[in-house]
């Protein structure tokens, strides 16, 4: 099934009790996020083949949230486990990644799935990938929440197996996604008001 294609959708309004001067809107309802997720991990789950071991790689802190509603509608056997990720400089070729919490299994032969909340730049997920091949998992695929859609084309450019919604190029939080670590908890996609007296100069 093709992602939820949002680009060209409006916001509604923030639902009681969220609302905030910091938000302009709601982006995705917390009952279409559920709706997709379930769709995404029926699609995964028929996908998935069963001759080997399956790692579910989930990065923070974005995709706690996603990851723990997804591997829920699964019955058979995975590995879960996390790997602290967190960039800085994003959109400068120097951008680097910090590490912030080592993965404990080994993927060597076992069919692996990353799991993030969102694809941006691609440079988390360029260079998450590239850092897994080297452990030699017999595949290795991944799966995003939310894939924006740029403006200014990125040099780190890279596809997700699994797409929840493509969605336009604003700042997104809820759902697992931050503002200066605040938002996480909200249920639902909101997009950040850049105007906002306590947002304006971040
Ligand atoms: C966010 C998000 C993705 C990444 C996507 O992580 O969770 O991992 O950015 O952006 P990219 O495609 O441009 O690399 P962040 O570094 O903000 O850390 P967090 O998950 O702890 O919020």
């Amino acid at each position: 099934m093709k992602p939820v294609d949002l680009t060209l959708k409006g916001l509604e309004p923030v639902p009681t009790p969220w609302n905030s001067d910091m938000l302009k809107g709601m982006m995705i309802s917390s009952e279409l996020i559920q709706k997709r997720v379930g769709e995404l991990a029926d699609e995964i789950d028929r996908s998935m083949p069963d001759d080997k071991p399956v790692v579910v790689l989930s990065l923070l802190s974005g995709a706690f949230l996603f990851t723990a509603d997804l591997v829920r509608h699964w019955r058979f056997s995975i590995e879960l486990d996390f790997m602290g990720v967190s960039s800085y400089g994003k959109n400068v070729a120097s951008g680097e990644l910090s590490w912030t919490h080592p993965m404990q299994i080994d993927l060597k032969e076992k069919h692996v799935l990353v799991i993030d909340d969102i694809l941006d730049t691609g440079q988390t997920l360029r260079k998450v990938t590239d850092k897994l091949h080297l452990s030699q998992p017999a595949s290795l695929r991944t799966c995003v929440l939310l894939r924006k859609e740029r403006q200014q084309p990125s040099e780190h450019s890279v596809n997700a197996d699994f797409v929840g919604f493509f969605i336009p190029d604003q700042f997104v939080v809820g759902y697992g996604l931050d503002f200066a670590l605040q938002f996480r908890q909200l249920p639902f996609i909101g997009v950040l008001d850049a105007h906002a007296p306590h947002t304006a100069n971040d």
